[in-house]
């Protein structure tokens, strides 16, 4: 590939050639590979299919070495019921996750009128909970959200305006990445990309720190706080203050997902982006070489592409890069997700029936509490319940035995979920190797939602446009591809 100095030297009589080979130029068949067919993968495909003119040639395949699409958004069938596993929820805000299902065609669980009881369990008692009435008047609901709100409110005070305003500030920050291409720059780095929001400096601080600053008592911090983090992020209040910010957005009201599984954001983009898929084919080294990569499989298969796209978090992959790639050393918070259909043990909560139990229980940052949360699902019959368990480590038989009086299904799943958040972070780069190799994962050390994925892929998808595509075939103006290397692909 051509840099800046070379692309200003080309001669005229270069040009002319180039200018004769147009038809062929657009015709040429570019590839770019894309590695992982979670929301990030399929999202880059949809932007670029979605940025690119129908004259450019493109082809785009995707490898995933499960046997279907969705990635981190996966249901999972317990006893002929299909449940979320790993991502469940969308925040009404989530723009991009909004334009798919429209695009789609897909069909949206509203949320729930109901007031979903909620209790903190302190591994003896219930410290605090909420009334749970389900009634099947409005306005019954109503009254009983109110009442829930005023035993927050009395638990916890003015700080719990504070904690809104700084979740609202920081929502309001994130929506600068819908605004105009015109107006929005494409961005070569994850710390470019948070500055020009005004959230860079939310990822230097803990959110306890972050907090404590916008002045909410430590009572709100240890408890309600920290339970909301450990639910979504598994992990207490010394993640970063972004992280943080974030896992409280998905805490509020309006939260939806999507009827059927959220994994058809994903499978829905391929299907309407001209991917050739490859199902169950796994990625094990990257090459470069020359001004194209060569990217092996397990199965033995060897594809030429001019574009590489990484998809899926590096952390605690095998993938042999060829240079080598340098990232910053990051851990993954690791989420084990138990779904188990039959009754929770009210004598284990101290309780006198199960009826008294929240339809959430969390828990406290305290080593000796085994679970993270309990939440039901789905509530079949009086006696027969689908529970969910998040726990950062695996719960195990005589365990669960304690917990629940019953059980006729049990599932397990051990996610790689998402980031260990530290403060201050540091990010790994959307370009990995200063060519055609991109990273969209790399700013999930920012957050790790569907939709920060899709921000994410639809930046990267821009960076490939403008990095290796720019001028095809619209402009044979190649010296404003820039200094980044971009420029045609012209070695015909
Ligand atoms: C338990 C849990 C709860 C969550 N809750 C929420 C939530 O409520 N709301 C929310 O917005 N987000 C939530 N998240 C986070 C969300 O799931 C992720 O941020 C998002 O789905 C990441 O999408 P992705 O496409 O970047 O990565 P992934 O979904 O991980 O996709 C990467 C894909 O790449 C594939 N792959 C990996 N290596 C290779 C290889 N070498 N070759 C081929 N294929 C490969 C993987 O199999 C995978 O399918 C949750 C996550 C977990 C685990
Ligand atoms: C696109 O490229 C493919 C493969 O090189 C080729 O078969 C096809 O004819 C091209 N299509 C157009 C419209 O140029
Ligand atoms: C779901 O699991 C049940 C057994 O629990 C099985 O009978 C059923 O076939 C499964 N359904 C699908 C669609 O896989
Ligand atoms: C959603 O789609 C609408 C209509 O196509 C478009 O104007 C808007 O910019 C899209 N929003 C995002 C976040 O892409
Ligand atoms: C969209 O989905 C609805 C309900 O699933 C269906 O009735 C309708 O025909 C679909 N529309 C299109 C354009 O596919
Ligand atoms: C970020 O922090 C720096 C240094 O403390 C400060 O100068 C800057 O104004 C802050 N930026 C924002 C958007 O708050
Ligand atoms: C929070 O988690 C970190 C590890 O991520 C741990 O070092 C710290 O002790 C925990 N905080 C509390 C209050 O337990
Ligand atoms: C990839 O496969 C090709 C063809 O089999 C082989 O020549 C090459 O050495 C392989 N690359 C790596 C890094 O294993």
């Amino acid at each position: 590939m051509s840099s800046s100095s070379s692309s200003s030297a080309i001669p005229a009589l270069t040009l002319i050639s180039l200018w004769l080979l147009l038809p062929a130029l657009s015709q040429a068949d570019d590839t770019v590979c894309i590695v992982g067919a979670g929301i990030g993968g399929a999202s880059v495909a949809h932007f670029l299919r979605e940025y690119s003119p129908s004259t450019l040639n493109l082809t785009i395949r995707m490898f995933e070495r499960n046997g279907v699409v969705g990635g981190r958004m996966a249901t999972v069938n317990v006893s002929g019921e299909f449940f979320e596993a790993g991502a469940s929820i969308l925040h009404p805000k989530n723009f991009h996750a909004v334009n798919y299902t429209r695009l789609l065609n897909l069909t949206v669980n509203s949320p729930s009128d109901d007031s979903e009881g909620f209790g903190i369990w302190d591994g003896e008692k219930f410290i605090f909970k909420t009334l749970s009435v389900k009634s099947k008047l409005p306005f019954v609901n109503r009254i009983v959200s109110l009442a829930n709100s005023l035993l927050l409110f009395v638990r916890y005070g003015y700080s719990l305006v504070r904690m809104d305003r700084f979740v609202e500030t920081t929502v309001n920050s994130f929506l600068k990445y819908y605004e105009s291409l015109k107006t929005r720059p494409v961005f070569e780095s994850v710390d470019e990309m948070l500055k020009w929001a005004g959230l860079h400096n939310l990822t230097a601080r803990t959110l306890a720190e972050e907090l404590a600053d916008s002045g909410l008592c430590p009572l709100l911090i240890q408890e309600l706080v920290t339970v909301i983090t450990r639910i979504n992020y598994g992990q207490n209040v010394s993640m970063s203050g972004l992280g943080g910010a974030v896992s409280l957005a998905g805490s509020g009201g309006g939260l939806w997902s999507i009827k059927g599984g959220n994994w058809q954001m994903a499978s829905g983009l391929i299907d309407r982006s001209d991917v050739a898929l490859h199902l169950h084919e796994e990625i094990e080294s990257i090459s470069s070489i020359g001004d194209y990569y060569e990217l092996n499989s397990t199965m033995g298969n060897s594809y030429t592409c001019d574009v590489a796209v990484v998809a899926t978090p590096l952390d605690e992959l095998n993938v042999e890069f060829t240079p080598s790639v340098s990232i910053p050393k990051r851990e993954l918070q690791h989420t084990h997700a138990t779904l188990v259909r039959g009754l929770l043990n009210p004598v284990y909560f101290g309780v006198n029936s199960v009826s008294e139990l929240p339809e959430l229980v969390a828990t406290l940052e305290d080593p000796d509490l085994p679970f993270t949360s309990i939440s039901v699902l789905k509530q079949h019959a009086g006696n027969d319940i689908t529970y969910k368990i998040f726990s950062r480590q695996p719960m195990a038989e005589a365990l669960l035995d304690s917990i629940f009086s019953a059980r006729t299904e049990t599932i397990r799943i051990n996610w790689a979920a998402y980031p260990h958040y530290t403060a201050p972070e540091v990010f790994a780069p959307f370009i990995l190797d200063g060519q055609h190799l991109y990273y969209v994962n790399a700013f999930e050390n920012a957050a790790s939602t569907m939709e920060t994925s899709a921000v994410a892929a639809e930046n990267v998808a821009r960076l490939i446009l403008s990095r290796y595509f720019s001028g095809v075939p619209v402009s044979l103006d190649l010296s404003s591809s820039g200094s980044s290397g971009g420029g045609v692909h012209v070695d015909l």
